[in-house]
């Protein structure tokens, strides 16, 4: 494997953070998500009871926060300002506010410089929603992981009634289609597929499926 950095990009509950873990542990690459990072600063406004709309308030707080994403045998640990928010932030109160406050300019200046100074030297699988278009513009592989919304939806539901959240898949994909809309429209890097991104349908492939096909195409860019 020659290529070093690897970039998924797709619309909320695609797979891309499970798929991206796995293919970078499969390479023995580094993964970095950057979902992670914007629920973390996203928990700090509400814990600080800044309001969403407070542009402000929240950019000085991005600027001022230490936010780390901390790779532990496959696992990746999110710690903001030293407390480990790795659970906290899937709450779903965090998936409704994020969307707003990723969208603020200075929040996404600050943690885009975050992200590129994690990525060192290269061989990294990182995720999100503009890697591609924005925050590794020369990345070596691109793709774009998207699935339907009823299908999104019935896995961040699953996923979140096996943690013990109480919430019905009609709500998940309410939240689903508000942040695609928030995601895709806003002003300063929005969700786009790249070009150059091979589009990936998860809908009917396993995890399994989808990361062998991410792999092999790495491969064959080589
Ligand atoms: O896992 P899920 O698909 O629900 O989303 P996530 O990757 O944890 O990202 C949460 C939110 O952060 C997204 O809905 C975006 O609003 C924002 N985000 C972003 O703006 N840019 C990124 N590179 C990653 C996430």
């Amino acid at each position: 494997m020659v290529k070093k950095t690897i970039a998924i990009d797709g619309p909320a509950g695609a797979g891309k953070s499970t798929v991206a873990r796995l293919v970078a542990k499969r390479l023995g690459y580094l993964y970095i998500d950057t979902g992670a990072m914007y629920r973390a600063l996203t928990l700090l406004v509400m814990n600080q009871s800044i309001p969403v709309t407070n542009e402000e308030e929240i950019t000085a707080l991005a600027k001022k926060s230490d936010i780390k994403l901390i790779n532990n045998n496959g696992r990746v640990f999110v710690y903001c300002n030293g407390i480990n928010v790795t659970e906290k932030i899937r709450q779903p109160e965090v998936s409704h506010y994020v969307s707003q406050v990723a969208s603020i300019p200075g929040v996404r200046k600050r943690l885009v410089e975050l992200q590129r100074a994690m990525t060192g030297s290269g061989r990294v699988v990182m995720d999100g929603r503009d890697i591609a278009t924005t925050v590794l513009p020369h990345a070596d592989c691109k793709f774009f992981l998207t699935a339907s919304v009823a299908e999104r939806a019935r896995r961040r539901y699953r996923e979140l009634i096996e943690k013990g959240f109480k919430i019905t898949e009609e709500e998940i994909e309410a939240d689903i289609r508000h942040r695609d809309v928030m995601d895709s429209q806003r002003k300063v890097s929005p969700l786009v597929c790249a070009p150059d991104a091979i589009v990936i349908d998860s809908t009917n492939l396993t995890v399994t499926e989808v990361v062998d096909t991410i792999i092999g195409y790495c491969e064959r860019m080589r």
